[in-house]
């Protein structure tokens, strides 16, 4: 290996000679270099400031020269300075160009892999049922509405006839806002119970005739199983006309079961209460599964209970200033993941909400 000699003699041609072999032993050793950690150790052999060869023939060859050979000792190791910082960036570019090289002839493609699968999503089951029924109703007229799932207490109870403190609020384990103490009852904010406000705030918004849908989120403080989840879907509709009769309510939603379930389900309503319609309804449907015989889904009894339905209180019309006298109407909601675990045959509503593709690949 190449070592830098102590130079007794500062002549040119001993100058040049000492140059001469100085380059030859940087380009052999340029050559050799293959890969970046060589580079590396070329490098740092030739350039390192401590004890590389540059400094090395700064030291003994310049600043021991004697006065007189200061000059052309001088200017040949500015040469060769220039010379082995080129030979040095050369030798870069051939290291690093190498080694891509290398890494590419070291990998082989097998084309005969499978490729990275990326399976097409599909609209959740409870998504699904819910779009179904909206275009139901919007084939009948009716336009869909949207309200805050995030609603005040005027909105989800007052306005829909529940008094303050009324027993009916008891109903609905309802989740309220921390913090609103200050606030007017009215005002207070709370989780919003079912889809109902939305009917406020459609009249609120429209003069009769109004056909509205209304789905969307609710919420309630019920401890998760196999029926209950603290957040759920409902859908609400509303009509609203002059001579609305109950006729009218009975007609809507058997079509609407019609649709979902196919003509041959019979629909029953039984008398029952909610605060914002008079008189109240329960609605069920034969067992679309085994025709009102009796099976698991319908718990033997041959009939499903679906919705709540009813004709509109005239107390709920002085909320929003529609004329009693001159307008009725009906209203309905109803629980979308019911629909769905139905429809489905699924017996634990939570399989909706763990986002387990082996559930949810069903629905592909
Ligand atoms: N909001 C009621 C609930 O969540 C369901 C309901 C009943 C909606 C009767 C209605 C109705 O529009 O008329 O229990």
């Amino acid at each position: 290996m190449y070592t830098v000699p102590k130079l007794e003699d500062y002549s040119p041609a001993a100058l040049d000679k000492a140059a001469a072999e100085l380059l030859a032993a940087l380009d052999a050793e340029a050559a050799a270099v293959a890969d970046a950690k060589a580079f590396e150790d070329f490098r740092n052999r030739w350039m390192a400031r401590k004890n590389g060869i540059l400094t090395q023939i700064n030291d003994t060859w310049l600043k021991s020269a004697p006065g007189p050979a200061k000059r052309d000792a001088g200017q040949k190791v500015n040469q060769l300075k220039a010379a082995v910082e080129e030979r040095i960036n050369a030798a870069q570019n051939k290291a690093s160009a190498s080694g891509s090289n290398a890494k590419f002839a070291a990998e082989t493609v097998d084309i005969s892999l499978p490729g990275v699968r990326r399976p097409l999503g599909v609209k959740h089951p409870v998504l699904r049922v819910l779009d179904e029924l909206v275009d139901v109703f919007v084939k009948m007229g009716y336009s869909v509405a949207e309200g805050p799932e995030v609603e005040s207490d005027y909105y989800n109870f007052e306005a829909l006839n529940f008094p303050p403190n009324h027993p009916a609020r008891d109903t609905q384990d309802t989740l309220f806002i921390a913090g609103q103490e200050q606030r007017q009852q009215r005002d207070r904010l709370l989780l919003r119970t079912h889809t109902s406000p939305v009917q406020i705030r459609s009249m609120e918004r429209l003069r009769p005739p109004v056909r509205v849908i209304c789905p969307g989120k609710v919420f309630r403080n019920d401890a998760p199983d196999a029926t209950h989840s603290p957040m759920f879907h409902q859908i609400e509709g509303l009509c609203v006309d002059t001579n609305i009769t109950f006729g009218d309510l009975k007609g809507t939603l058997e079509h609407a079961m019609h649709s979902l379930f196919g003509s041959s389900v019979k629909t029953s309503f039984r008398p029952s209460f909610f605060p914002f319609t008079e008189p109240s309804v329960e609605v069920s449907i034969s067992c679309p599964f085994c025709g009102g015989k009796g099976c698991r889904p319908c718990k033997q009894s041959g009939w499903i209970e679906l919705l709540g339905a009813g004709m509109v209180d005239p107390n709920v019309y002085g909320f929003v200033d529609y004329d009693a006298q001159k307008y009725s109407g009906f209203a309905f909601g109803m629980g979308i993941e019911r629909l769905a675990m139905m429809k489905y045959d699924v017996d634990d509503i939570q399989q909706f909400f763990y986002g387990d593709m082996r559930f949810l690949e069903q629905f592909a």
